[in-house]
């Protein structure tokens, strides 16, 4: 089939394309039905069939006789390390830790929060906890003791698995200190933790609250997998909405793994054997699907890095590691690869290296700008994809599908769209534009297996925030346009959430810390360009009446407030005193004519505006102060 054709069966008769695409995985019970309706009405995938998700990666191939096969290489610069992990040692450490999290009274249903940095033992939990029905919720490390404290009180955990450290660059950062400080802070207490010791710092332990990863499974016994039912949640995972609290993405283990399965063939052309490098953190929404279940469910080699694009030790490092582990295809975001040409800019490191194993680059978390896709190609030699995914549904709904058929590229274009994604560009009032047009990107319902099912606990917000705003169709915060060959070209948000370095961050929550400062009376958080992160926060603040601040210590103060409440991942490095922000009559700050002066876009005045004169005033400050685009 071409891709044209494939697409259209998915679109034609998704319940006979999906339960096809469910065959191929190793079920306790095989679903009869591939679509039904959830108790919230809402369409769910596969009920019926029974399965797990760590079986699937694991046990489903040390049964077929590959138990011998590589399934992660874990290169760590920061420490100087390289392994290989066979499929049988994998099942191993995964199958003892599962043990170790039953006895410690862990059961299905239960949730575990991961506290880990990019290390073998993450992936290892991760697994651990899908393997006895438990449900994990990965939380990144870049961010803050408050921002875990408010996903332990959203999830409420039974356990938290975490290490002794992280290593970031040449910075040695203490993890297990950041957990206790959020558990002190969050509503909800854990029963316990368990804490993998790094032999670059070890971490104290409090007596019968903390577990040491390696003295509990030396205790333990492997145990083997529960099943569970396809539509029960596999995971957690807490994404930047635009309000303050972060929004619990839940997806189901049935629908994720058929999805995945599928991808790792149509979209990035993987089979067994293969090898397979996400250049990501297990943290983010591809680390979980591409570093660890995609990978392994597919039979494939996956690799964890731990070090970054350049200064481990320098700008050949992904070079270096498609060489020496043979990488078929790599996954990364654009601003690693503007990192790089930015110190490499001759690609002088990329001649040290042989790249014949290298088929495919592909880039996604934020839209491949033409000159980096350009350098890209140029100086590997190698095809480059746009793929354009988000959180919420876990694997590309747009990507060009080498596995399928390689169509032509077009720079600009995430192309098109993935099968099972009927994507359209609507109008405000929920008319489909003309081809070409921009307008909000929408995906007509049912979502294909593997999206989100609901947010955790509060399935109001989820219906609110996604399936309200056009009837029938999940709305994906992005905008852009399709044009007349069905190339999908994402334009930006519609909201207030901004991309910085690939990592997804929500201005409304850099607002609510930086309001919270004594002398803020009101601020507004916005995205400015930036030609290495793609987008950077700058805070535009206006003090209370009768305050007076010296301007650096204040920036100062207000830099380490956000680093101290979301994290250094934000990477809130600028903020501005204004003497007024531009606002409506009813006194709404137009956030969305600050984002057009900062873009240096034409500007659309409102008639609802209070006082006109702030536009000229926060334009000529923004420009002086150099936060406009040119
Ligand atoms: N634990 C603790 N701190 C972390 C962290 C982690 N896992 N990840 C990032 N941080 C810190 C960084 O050390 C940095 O701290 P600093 O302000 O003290 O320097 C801060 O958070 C910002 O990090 P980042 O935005 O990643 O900037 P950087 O300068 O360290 O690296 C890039 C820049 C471009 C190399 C890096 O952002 C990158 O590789 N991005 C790709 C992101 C990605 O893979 N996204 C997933 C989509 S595919
Ligand atoms: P996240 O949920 O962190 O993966 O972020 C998802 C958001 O990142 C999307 O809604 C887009 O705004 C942006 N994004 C991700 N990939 C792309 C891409 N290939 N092109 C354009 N925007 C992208």
């Amino acid at each position: 089939m071409n891709y044209h054709q494939e697409y259209q069966a998915s679109i034609d008769n998704p319940e006979a394309f999906w339960l096809d695409k469910a065959q191929h995985l190793d079920w306790f019970t095989p679903p009869q039905t591939a679509l039904s309706e959830n108790t919230n009405g809402y369409p769910q995938w596969f009920k019926g069939g029974k399965l797990n998700t760590s079986y699937l990666a694991l046990d489903h191939h040390v049964n077929a006789g590959r138990g011998d096969a590589a399934a992660l290489i874990y290169d760590s610069p920061v420490t100087n390390t390289q392994e290989t992990w066979t499929y049988n040692t994998l099942l191993n450490e995964v199958a003892t830790l599962a043990g170790a999290l039953t006895s410690l009274g862990v059961t299905k249903g239960d949730t575990v929060i991961v506290y880990m940095p990019m290390i073998p033992q993450a992936a290892v939990a991760m697994l651990a906890v899908a393997r006895i029905g438990a449900i994990h919720s990965v939380v990144f490390g870049g961010f803050a003791a408050s921002e875990l404290a408010v996903r332990i009180d959203d999830a409420e955990p039974a356990l938290i698995i975490t290490a002794s450290c992280g290593i970031e660059g040449k910075k040695l950062l203490p993890y297990k200190p950041m957990v206790d400080d959020a558990i002190a802070l969050a509503r909800h207490k854990p029963v316990g933790c368990v804490v993998y010791q790094r032999q670059q710092l070890n971490a104290s332990l409090v007596d019968d609250f903390d577990h040491d990863w390696q003295a509990l499974c030396n205790a333990s016994e492997p145990v083997s997998c529960t099943p569970v039912d396809a539509t029960d949640p596999l995971y957690i995972l807490y994404t930047s909405g635009t309000t303050g609290k972060p929004k619990g993405v839940v997806r189901d283990n049935g629908g994720h793994a058929v999805a995945l399965n599928y991808s790792m063939q149509a979209i990035y052309g993987i089979d067994q054997g293969d090898v397979f490098w996400a250049a990501s953190d297990v943290g983010w929404v591809v680390g979980h699907s591409y570093i660890v279940y995609g990978p392994l469910i597919k039979g494939a080699t996956t690799v964890m890095f731990e070090g970054k694009p350049v200064g481990t030790p320098d700008a050949g490092a992904f070079w270096r590691m498609v060489e020496q582990h043979k990488i078929n295809v790599l996954f990364a975001a654009p601003t690693a690869f503007r990192a790089i040409r930015k110190e490499d800019p001759e690609a002088n490191c990329i001649a040290r290296y042989d790249l014949s194993s290298l088929r495919t680059i592909f880039m996604a978390g934020e839209r491949l700008d033409p000159p980096t896709y350009h350098w890209t190609v140029e100086k590997t030699g190698k095809p480059v994809v746009d793929h354009w995914w988000q959180t919420e549904t876990g694997w590309p709904i747009c990507s060009n599908p080498i596995g399928i058929e390689a169509l032509s590229t077009k720079p600009g274009s995430s192309s098109v769209p993935t099968p099972g994604f009927n994507v359209r560009v609507l109008a405000a009032n929920g008319e489909p534009v003309a081809t070409g047009e921009k307008g909000a990107i929408a995906i007509s319902l049912p979502l294909p297996p593997g999206c989100l099912t609901t947010i955790w606990r509060d399935h109001k917000r989820f219906t609110q925030g996604y399936l309200q705003e056009f009837e029938g169709y999940y709305s994906t915060g992005d905008n852009g346009y399709i044009d007349e060959e069905g190339f999908v070209f994402i334009m930006g948000r519609t909201d207030d959430v901004i991309n910085v370095a690939g990592h997804r961050l929500s201005t409304g929550e850099m607002e609510e810390v930086l309001a919270s400062h004594n002398a803020v009376a009101e601020c507004s958080v916005i995205g400015v360009a930036d030609v290495l992160k793609g987008q950077i926060p700058v805070g535009l603040v206006l003090l209370k009446d009768g305050v007076q601040v010296d301007e650096a210590a204040f920036e100062q103060e207000l830099i380490a407030k956000v680093r101290n409440t979301i994290g250094p991942v934000a990477s809130f490095k600028r903020a501005v005193i204004v003497n007024r922000l531009p606002k409506t009559r009813s006194g709404k700050i137009l956030r969305k004519l600050l984002r057009q002066i900062a873009a240096d876009e034409p500007i659309n005045i409102p008639s609802t505006i209070d006082d006109p004169a702030s536009v000229t005033e926060i334009a000529d400050l923004m420009k002086h102060k150099g936060l406009v685009e040119r």
